[in-house]
């Protein structure tokens, strides 16, 4: 059932949990995910990362996500991940999204608010949610997890003049595999969500120790990103096959498992299988 990404973390805050957002990358991606939705009927949000539709790739696996979403009875939503400005975002609602992220944060605040006000005009036109981001979440490769967090004031400040239904905050992850295991800016979290009514996002979620994360969520972050171990999951199961043992379709449906097994983990750490019950 299509929901927009702020109908999904409205019934977060509800229940407090958080909403997972898988990245997909390709059809067994979606085929896991969508098997994880089944299985817990969790809500969850399907995003595509902008570069996909730089390649063109969103063109055809967009079709298939809104028709996934649209076959479920769960709560689902399609999300424009890491949106570099209105092109980018109105590619992305001409395919169907129900939210969009625009990812405005390496520029100073005043062009970070106005990249995103721009969106969120947009977005109130079409009926979608937008994402923006505040703080800087950079990649792990670099160690980025230890720096630029994201203050309290300047968050409360910037949905306040955005009117953004999420926030994207720094508060200890980065993008990628980390060298070393994260420790969150739990208090910060807190404080936050205290000072806003935006939704909060940790981006990063690949690789975050469980404690943090179930400490997160209780501090009020409401979606949590999965991207890096949407691949790993796939690939690694992949690599314990032999190709040539089934049909190709066959094949690849062993891997798009192992993605759901690695969602379904993901859905109950944050606790969304508890939406309904
Ligand atoms: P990871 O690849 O580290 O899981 O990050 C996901 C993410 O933040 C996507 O926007
Ligand atoms: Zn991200």
């Amino acid at each position: 059932m299509k929901y927009t990404v702020k109908e999904l973390l409205d019934l977060g805050e509800d229940g407090k949990f958080a909403v997972p957002a898988f990245n997909i990358y390709n059809f067994g991606s979606l085929m896991g995910i969508r098997k994880a939705a089944l299985e817990t009927g969790a809500p969850v949000i399907f995003q595509v990362y902008t570069r996909l539709f730089d390649t063109g790739t969103a063109k055809f696996l967009m079709p298939a996500i809104l028709e996934v979403v649209n076959d479920l009875k769960t709560p689902a939503a399609i999300h424009l991940d890491h949106g570099r400005g209105v092109p980018e975002v109105l590619r992305a609602v001409r395919y169907g999204t129900t939210g969009v992220m625009i990812d405005a944060s390496t520029l100073p605040f005043e062009e970070n608010v106005a990249a995103t006000k721009a969106v969120v005009d947009i977005a109130k036109e079409v009926g979608i949610s937008v994402e923006g981001e505040i703080g800087h979440v950079g990649a792990a490769s670099n160690g980025d997890e230890c720096g630029n967090y994201t203050e309290v004031d300047m968050a409360s400040e910037f949905v306040r003049q955005t009117g953004v239904d999420a926030i994207a905050v720094m508060v200890g992850t980065a993008h990628g595999k980390y060298k070393k295991a994260p420790v969150l800016a739990i208090d910060r979290i807190a404080g936050i969500h205290a000072a806003t009514k935006a939704h909060l996002v940790l981006h990063g979620g690949s690789g975050v120790p469980e404690d943090q994360i179930r400490a997160a969520v209780q501090a009020g972050i409401r979606k949590v990103n999965y991207a890096t171990d949407v691949c790993c999951a796939f690939i690694e199961g992949y690599k314990k096959l032999d190709p040539y043992s089934e049909p190709f379709d066959v094949l690849l449906s062993h891997p798009a498992d192992d993605v759901k097994e690695y969602a379904v983990s993901r859905i109950r750490l944050l606790g969304a299988d508890r939406y309904g019950k």
